[in-house]
């Protein structure tokens, strides 16, 4: 990977998903920033990267509703003294049950602002600065909930195809530049936002998704079912016809 030793950016890395993928990178011997919302877990991952990894590990607060916070945030990424950063990847989520997402409009509220329009908020302003510099890379975990909608989580769903134009978008923009964007699209895994789901099959482990994400990655996929197989399952799902589709109960 040319970006190879620059620092990388990881947004949301209390979840497991994110964590392992940080450690992917650290492996390679990339220095990181590692973000979230939960200041003592974050020092806790960084201060583990550090001792297993031997590379730095920063820490930031990062909180995505904080919408005015983000350039700033930003700013502190650029400047943190630990040299160019070669991409950010943006992992954190948010989804609750959908019967609550339709029943109270703050959680369908909070699904967008946390899904995409925070995304939006932070990623367009990584985008300018790799955009300046012609060089860099922006990946962020969508879902295969977005490819359709289904009656059992439309609204994170629609999020998340928000989230996945956003970024075909921002892709094509940011080609003519020289920076790439990587849309990944996971199927289920089993982190803190599956626990006790119902319905789940074919889980994949949060190691077995980091190292899918940061394969995808650095070999500069576009969008990346993980695990891979997931792509011709959503595949099948996009070609069942509307006038079957809405009779099923998925
Ligand atoms: N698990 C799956 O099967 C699956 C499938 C497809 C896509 N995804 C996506 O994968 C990504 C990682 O999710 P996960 O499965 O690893 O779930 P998770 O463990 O619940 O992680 C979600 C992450 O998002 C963070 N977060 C939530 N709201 C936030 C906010 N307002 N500001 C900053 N951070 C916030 C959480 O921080 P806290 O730790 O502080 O709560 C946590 O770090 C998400 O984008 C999710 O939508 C997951």
């Amino acid at each position: 990977m040319s970006d190879r030793a620059k620092m990388i950016v990881i947004l949301g890395v209390t979840s497991a998903m994110a964590r392992a993928l940080a450690d992917e990178f650290a492996k390679a011997g990339h220095p990181v920033i590692l973000a979230a919302r939960d200041d003592e877990e974050t020092a806790f991952i960084a201060a583990d990267i550090r001792t297993r990894c031997e590379v730095n590990a920063i820490p930031m607060h990062f909180e995505a509703q904080a919408f005015e916070d983000h350039e700033s945030f930003v700013n502190s990424c650029i400047e943190s003294g630990e040299g160019t950063i070669g991409g950010v990847v943006l992992c954190y989520g948010f989804m609750d049950e959908q019967p609550k997402a339709q029943s109270d409009f703050d959680i369908a509220r909070r699904t967008f602002d946390v899904n995409l329009t925070s995304a939006i908020s932070v990623l367009e302003k990584f985008a300018a600065h790799f955009e300046a510099r012609g060089e860099g890379f922006i990946a962020a975990i969508s879902s295969v909930a977005g490819d359709r909608g289904r009656q059992s989580n439309y609204i994170y769903g629609a999020s998340k195809a928000g989230l996945s134009a956003y970024l075909e978008g921002l892709r094509n923009r940011l080609y003519h530049r020289g920076v790439h964007v990587t849309t990944i699209k996971p199927g289920f895994v089993d982190t803190k936002m599956t626990f006790g789901l119902p319905g789940l099959f074919l889980v994949a482990t949060p190691q077995q998704a980091a190292k899918a994400m940061y394969k995808a990655i650095v070999t500069r996929k576009n969008t990346a079912y993980v695990p891979w197989f997931w792509r011709y399952i959503m595949l099948i799902i996009r070609h069942v016809p509307d006038w079957q589709f809405k009779k099923m109960k998925l």
